[in-house]
């Protein structure tokens, strides 16, 4: 039985997909290809409750405009610091390099998205996929890496140090015979791309066990064939693998298998800060048709301090706001969203992963807001009404996929661009008007910083702070 906190639903769309290729909610061929291996081979597979990894914190960055379209993702987790420091360099690498790029024209321009996905949690093993889109890139733009750490050495490692030094040849012999043959592949390309010690371990970055032992290869498009013949999948049999494992792998495939409840990695416990109790007062019954409203929306979050420290901003003005959460966020600190509705702020939904949802099929959409809103209902017992869409995008196709309403905004910080407290707050402040529904982001400290001064000076002109679904109800 697979454990996962989502709803039965939800859970069989988690089992008929990777994940990691799923969450980026992009089109492509890894799902399937991926999927068929994983049904064939795997049986059921443990899904990973992020919400269980102590200290865990989602570190984001993203914009919020078309014309210079990002969202990355990677996680944080005490005492595996040595492999975050690895996923923190890969991410600011390709991002610095897609900024400087594609953010240039003031047009609709290319998209770019990192998510990520936990592997393993286990004992003193952690395992992580990232999966990055870039449509300015070649090919599909697509492609996924896995990252270990190693609790009992204290150390980072590759997907290839789950194979021993000793049976590296024997298991590339291998890894190699199955690809040769199929559509596609090129031999000698092939013996060529696997005879260079950096080519090799570029292309095989991602791997993971089944949940009966079988070690599941998976290649970008193009990595050892031809781009139009996409992903490949290799799944080594239990029986094959096994003998070749390091010492690490073993434990990574018996953790895989029958995971332990807790995580260890050896890091000394640090208090994590509290989440805040604040507790609404019964409904809101501010009238915005006799006094002036406003709607404070802040996306993206949850995040770890930030929105625990936005909560006590207003709950101190007793200003309620909207929270557009992006799932894998909300996954990852349900806590902090059951805070958020408890004080009386409205939970929206913006997302799985932070896509483009124009540039998706209706299936993708669906599953992009429903695994959502399932993870926003297990956290608070109630499903969103309302969604933001990712970078304001939204169309005919978008609305008729889903039965939530869209919010978009009428003053736009920019405050992902401005990461200055001073200027956040003039913006608000200057540009708020009756009714306005205001963006910006609870993961950037800056922005956090600004509200009680917003608070402040707002409340002083006679504002109400109320949620988007309230001030649409009492206008
Ligand atoms: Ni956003």
């Amino acid at each position: 039985m697979r454990t996962h906190s989502l709803v039965p639903s939800v859970l069989l769309i988690g089992a008929l997909s990777l994940t990691a290729a799923c969450s980026s909610g992009v089109p492509d061929v890894r799902s399937s290809a991926a999927e068929s291996a994983s049904a064939a081979t795997a049986g059921s597979v443990h899904v990973v409750d992020p919400s269980k990894i102590k200290g865990l914190r989602i570190v984001s960055d993203s914009s919020e405009q078309q014309s210079c379209a990002f969202a990355t993702s990677y996680p944080e987790v005490p005492g595996a610091e040595a492999m975050t420091a690895v996923m923190k360099k890969d991410v600011e690498r390709r991002l610095a390099t897609f900024r400087s790029a594609g953010c240039a024209s003031g047009a609709e321009g290319p998209e770019f998205n990192i998510s990520l996905h936990f592997l393993v949690a286990s004992g003193d093993v952690l395992g992580v996929r990232l999966t990055t889109q870039d449509t300015s890139a070649a090919g599909s733009g697509l492609s996924s890496a896995t990252y270990w750490y190693d609790g009992k050495a204290g150390a980072y490692r590759t997907a290839l140090g789950l194979i021993a030094d000793a049976s590296r040849d024997a298991f590339l012999t291998e890894v190699e015979s199955r690809l040769k043959g199929r559509d596609g592949v090129d031999g000698t390309a092939l013996d060529s791309t696997f005879a260079d010690q950096a080519e090799r371990a570029a292309v095989l970055d991602d791997m993971e066990f089944t949940a009966n032992g079988g070690l599941r290869l998976t290649f970008d498009r193009g990595d050892v064939g031809v781009p139009a013949a996409g992903v490949y999948v290799v799944v080594l049999p239990s029986a094959t693998v096994t003998p070749w494992l390091s010492a690490f792998g073993a434990r990574v495939q018996r953790q895989t298998g029958t995971p332990s409840s807790t995580l260890d990695l050896g890091a000394t416990h640090t208090p994590e800060p509290a989440v805040p109790t604040h507790t609404a007062s019964g409904d809101d019954d501010t009238d915005c048709a006799q006094v002036k409203c406003i709607a404070l929306t802040f996306d993206d979050g949850p995040a770890v301090p930030e929105t625990g420290t936005l909560l006590t901003h207003l709950a101190q003005y007793k200003a309620r706001a909207t929270f557009f959460t992006v799932g894998q966020n909300v996954a990852a600190h349900p806590d902090l969203v059951r805070a958020e509705a408890r004080a009386g702020h409205e939970v929206g939904n913006h997302s799985w992963s932070h896509p483009d949802l124009t540039k998706l099929t209706s299936e993708q959409i669906a599953y992009q807001l429903n695994r959502t809103s399932a993870a926003i209902k297990a956290a608070t017992g109630k499903e969103p009404t309302v969604f933001r869409p990712p970078y304001g995008a939204v169309d005919a196709h978008v609305k008729a996929a889903t039965t939530l309403s869209p919010v978009l905004w009428d003053v736009d910080t920019e405050d992902w661009k401005y990461r200055d407290a001073t200027k956040v707050a003039r913006t608000v402040i200057g540009k708020a008007e009756r009714n306005d529904v205001v963006l910006m982001h609870d993961i950037h400290p800056t922005s956090v910083a600004a509200v009680p001064e917003i608070l402040r000076v707002l409340t002083a002109q006679g504002f109400h702070f109320v949620t988007v679904s309230h001030l649409r109800s009492t206008l």
